[in-house]
């Protein structure tokens, strides 16, 4: 790939997100989301650790930048806590001018230097008050995310050209949208059921927000910038290559994955018609003409976070579909054999395992890049492009060096991210895809949700025991660092 280049404006980034690197829960005011409730009270939940402090992000952010900054980045993905804005994330909150002021302070730091911000709205945080009223599951909650979602726009909106109203839909309506009243047992949720009552609500919400943004911009309130949505799921591939029955399962397993969020909203306001046949309004409810109009098209680009990728099997009583991470009863799940992806699955993560045909589980993303993001553009075209939010790797066999070098060596990491690299170069210039951006998860070990601070995602090493929470560079840094060096037009 030596000589390819990279698109010019390419957007070379990383990504975080509010809970899993601010700490400082409650400074200024801040109310408490979901995830301080969960991780208090029922501690097994996040390993017996809560997001208090992450990695201090709120105290530590202008060093941070000038770490980033030192990777040559041009963009930084970041998430705003709902809960930081308006305490009690309703309509009727009151506004916290101190976390407003916050992020106002966040993203200048980044304009100074040089960074252009990109700002996610929603990050699964969800306001402990809204929780208690159902959360996502229920639907008064669509006018309190556009009252939030409204202020933050008339506050940034100048500022911030790029905009995502919710990260991964797929995983957050299917594991996270009933955290705590699942681990309490209260609240009487069949969490069978909750992912699509959870889904029509927030595909709801994302587009009211869309179409309060687009008011903005052209009454001239806000700059003209872009909105979309970061989606999650894959594509698997057929187990057998060569069988039809296999396709077919790995193209309903896609429905369910992607279909269920990218059809209706940059396609045509509808569900897949699979995913309609499978339930009942009484279950999935569907949208009026009305609401399709504002569903449809209210994306400006196509974002998608792509970790690792499954292999879709045929089941001998029938369709039957290796899928992993979510367990519901309407979405089979498959025997994983593979040590590896066993491994990764325990600790509750894919890693870039290497492809093997015995393997019904993940597979390593790379070798699946340019098939998945050509049919990517041709399932859900956008006018915008596509751009990876998020990807990354978890490497359980890093080795921090002794403390005279301050590196971790991170082998593993580093040859993923940039065999997967160079694939999305050759997707760039072979394929001609239209992909305009790439976003690293994540530029130091941070929260990492139900793990805690056990899962290592960081380009970027962070001493926990530290009281500085001191952060080190990997080798996975340095390597980025080149190949972006040796690819972004000059
Ligand atoms: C993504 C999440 C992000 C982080 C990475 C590892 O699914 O959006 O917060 O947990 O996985």
């Amino acid at each position: 790939t030596s000589g390819l280049k990279l698109p010019e404006g390419f957007l070379y980034g990383v990504s975080t997100s509010a809970t899993q690197v601010e700490g400082a829960v409650k400074e200024g005011g801040r109310g408490p989301s979901s995830w301080d409730w969960i991780c208090h009270n029922v501690p097994s939940t996040c390993s017996g650790e809560t997001p208090d402090v992450a990695v201090n992000e709120y105290y530590q952010y202008k060093q941070d930048i000038q770490r980033v900054k030192a990777m040559g980045v041009n963009t930084f993905s970041f998430s705003i806590a709902w809960p930081r804005i308006l305490p009690f994330g309703s309509k009727g909150s009151p506004v916290s001018e101190e976390g407003l002021k916050f992020y106002d302070d966040f993203i200048d730091e980044l304009l100074k230097n040089g960074i252009e911000p990109v700002a996610t709205l929603f990050h699964w945080d969800t306001p402990i008050n809204l929780m208690s009223q159902g959360g996502f599951l229920n639907r008064s909650i669509v006018e309190d995310f556009n009252n939030y979602a409204s202020i933050v726009f008339q506050r940034y909106g100048k500022k911030v050209k790029t905009w995502i109203t919710f990260n991964e839909p797929l995983v957050y309506c299917a594991i996270y949208a009933t955290f705590p009243f699942d681990a309490t047992q209260k609240g009487g949720v069949n969490v069978t059921l909750s992912p699509f009552i959870c889904a029509p609500n927030l595909i709801e919400a994302h587009a009211t927000a869309v179409q309060t943004y687009r008011g903005l911009v052209s009454r001239g309130k806000i700059a003209k910038g872009k909105i979309a949505i970061k989606h999650d799921g894959q594509k698997p591939l057929p187990f057998d290559p060569d069988s039809e029955s296999d396709s077919k399962v790995a193209d309903r397993v896609a429905d369910f994955y992607l279909g269920l969020f990218s059809q209706p909203i940059h396609v045509d306001g509808n569900y897949p018609q699979i995913i309609e046949d499978t339930f009942p309004p009484s279950i999935l409810r569907r949208f009026t003409d009305e609401e399709k109009e504002i569903i449809k098209g209210s994306a400006d680009f196509y974002a998608i976070d792509a970790y690792a990728v499954t292999v879709a099997k045929t089941a001998p009583g029938g369709l039957e579909a290796c899928i992993s991470d979510v367990n519901n009863a309407y979405w089979p799940v498959c025997q994983d054999t593979n040590p590896v992806t066993q491994h990764s699955r325990v600790n509750g993560w894919p890693i870039g395992a290497a492809a093997d045909p015995a393997n019904t589980g993940l597979i390593d993303t790379t070798q699946h890049m340019r098939e998945f993001l050509k049919w990517l553009s041709e399932k859900y075209p956008s006018p915008g492009g596509i751009y990876i939010t998020e990807f990354g790797f978890t490497e359980p066999f890093e080795v921090l060096l002794p403390e005279l070098y301050q590196i971790t060596w991170d082998e593993r990491r580093a040859n993923y991210l940039l065999d997967y690299l160079n694939e999305a170069l050759l997707a760039i210039n072979e394929d001609k895809i239209d992909l305009r951006g790439m976003f690293i998860w994540t530029p130091f070990d941070n929260f990492e949700w139900r793990s805690a601070t056990q899962l290592k995602y960081g380009l970027q090493h962070t001493n926990f025991s530290a009281p500085g929470l001191d952060r080190t560079y990997k080798i996975s840094f340095f390597q980025v660092r080149d190949f972006f060096r040796e690819h972004l037009p000059k």
